[in-house]
């Protein structure tokens, strides 16, 4: 099969090197990619976002299967365009990533199929809001309905700053049209954990689940960031929790999405919160987690085009799927200011030497997956240089936690460039709630 993935992170890079390792494979392109993904398929100069671009090319390259990892595409329809032409794609169709593209959707489904969730009210009045907010006492997390690159979540301590978040999004709107309508929910505390699962629109496979860190600071201080890191599984997850979230809140989801003549096909991501009352949705995605991909797709022990073709065929009971039950810690290395303003094109030292599949071998139990990274073109020497603000996630493997973060920092500690940052505590047991204790389960419904 000839495979075309869409999509120029960390997590397209796992992507590519995971269905790398399919006998059935006999291309792999990557649009756009990174220097990591130059290093095992071949990357085409055209944008995950450009529609027409990516449906010529996957047609001109006779594609048996596109892969799509960001939700821009997604949402904006990439999926049903493959479709008309003809060509298979792993990923939901635009009614489908609504799950993930409007928060009023995701919660309205929610609520249709009985899946626990912090209370809520949709506004698309902005008076109408700030009355509501009159009559609330307590704090709430005010969300930009639509795409806002994870920046449309305000959570707020108090009523003033409730108030002006609702006015930044619907007055200000300063998230353009996706803060056009909101949502305020409960404010909910507990641990965080991301859940995925394949699925062909009726059948689920078994549940993974990992932990990410979205703060760029130690100690989960500072801005909000597309994530610093992670680890999988969570010593907290065992199989209870993993039934429980398959039957109450996974099962569910695609159940009412395949009754509204939507099946939902790809991979559910559920961002979930782990409460006193039980596991409960903060958002849904509708694709792989980054840096969750990173650290998930390398315990993945079965053969990923079997399972991704057989998703997108409706027949996924009949591929099994089995997750490494080892222990995986991802780095991610990123450039010196972001989430800020930062400075690219640093050449990037302690790779593997040379732009070969080396870049890519596990070696020591660990693996160096690229996201903002590119070959700088006019040197002798073939030579990665940064690219954008997360560089690099580097992946430990071990048999605890514990011996995999060990590895993990080991390997990023070779690797240097000019402004580099990474978090030192990333599952590091200070800090982690590494005990979740779960209250008394409520009834579904
Ligand atoms: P979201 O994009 O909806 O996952 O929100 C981003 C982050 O905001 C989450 O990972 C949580 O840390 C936080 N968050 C979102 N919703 C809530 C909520 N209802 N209560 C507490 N924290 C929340
Ligand atoms: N790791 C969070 C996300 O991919 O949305």
């Amino acid at each position: 099969m000839k495979v075309l993935i869409v999509g120029s992170g960390g997590r397209e890079h796992a992507l590519a090197w995971r269905l790398q390792q399919s006998s059935d494979l006999t291309g792999l392109w990557v649009a756009s990619g990174n220097a990591g993904t130059a290093g095992i398929a071949t990357n085409i100069d055209v944008s995950p976002d450009d529609l027409d671009g990516i449906s010529a090319a996957a047609r001109s390259l006779r594609i048996d299967l596109v892969v799509v990892g960001p939700e821009i595409p997604l949402a904006a329809g990439l999926v049903d365009r493959l479709d008309s032409l003809g060509i298979p794609a792993f990923g939901p169709t635009q009614a489908a990533a609504q799950i993930e593209s409007s928060k009023s959707f995701a919660l309205e489904i929610m609520e249709e199929a009985g899946v626990p969730c912090p209370q809520f009210r949709t506004f698309r009045d902005q008076q109408l809001a700030l009355d509501f907010l009159g009559s609330h006492q307590g704090p709430v997390v005010v969300k930009a309905d639509g795409l806002a690159a994870g920046k449309g979540v305000l959570i707020c301590d108090d009523r003033a700053a409730a108030v002006s978040a609702v006015q930044d999004c619907m007055s200000q709107r300063l998230y353009g049209d996706a803060g056009d309508t909101i949502v305020i929910q409960e404010f909910l505390t507990g641990p965080e954990l991301s859940v995925f699962a394949f699925t062909d629109g009726e059948h689920l496979s078994p549940l993974v689940a990992a932990c990410d860190y979205k703060r760029l600071g130690e100690g989960d201080h500072g801005p909000n960031t597309g994530g610093m890191g992670g680890f999988s599984p969570p010593e907290f997850w065992t199989d209870d929790l993993a039934m429980e979230v398959a039957d109450r809140i996974m099962q569910p989801v695609i159940q009412a999405m395949s009754r509204r003549g939507m099946p939902y096909r790809g991979v559910l991501y559920a961002g979930l919160m782990l409460t006193a009352e039980g596991p409960k949705v903060l958002e849904f995605n509708c694709r792989f987690g980054d840096p969750e991909a990173q650290i998930v797709l390398p315990r993945l022990a079965s053969d990923p085009l079997e399972l991704m073709a057989g998703c997108v065929e409706g027949r996924l009971s009949a591929v099994p799927v089995l997750w490494d039950a080892q222990d995986y810690v991802g780095i991610v290395m990123v450039s010196g200011g972001y989430p800020g303003n930062y400075s690219v094109g640093f050449e990037i030292a302690g790779l593997d030497a040379g732009l070969d599949a080396r870049f890519n071998k596990e070696e020591r139990g660990t693996i160096v997956f690229h996201a903002g990274t590119r070959v700088a073109p006019d040197s002798d020497q073939p030579t990665v240089v940064s690219s954008g603000g997360r560089v690099l996630t580097v992946v430990g493997r071990g048999g605890s936690l514990a011996e995999a973060r060990a590895t993990a920092y080991h390997r990023v500690e070779e690797i240097s460039f000019q402004g580099a940052y990474y978090r030192t505590d990333i599952a590091a047991v200070e800090g982690r709630s590494a005990v979740w204790v779960p209250g008394p389960a409520t009834p579904a419904g």
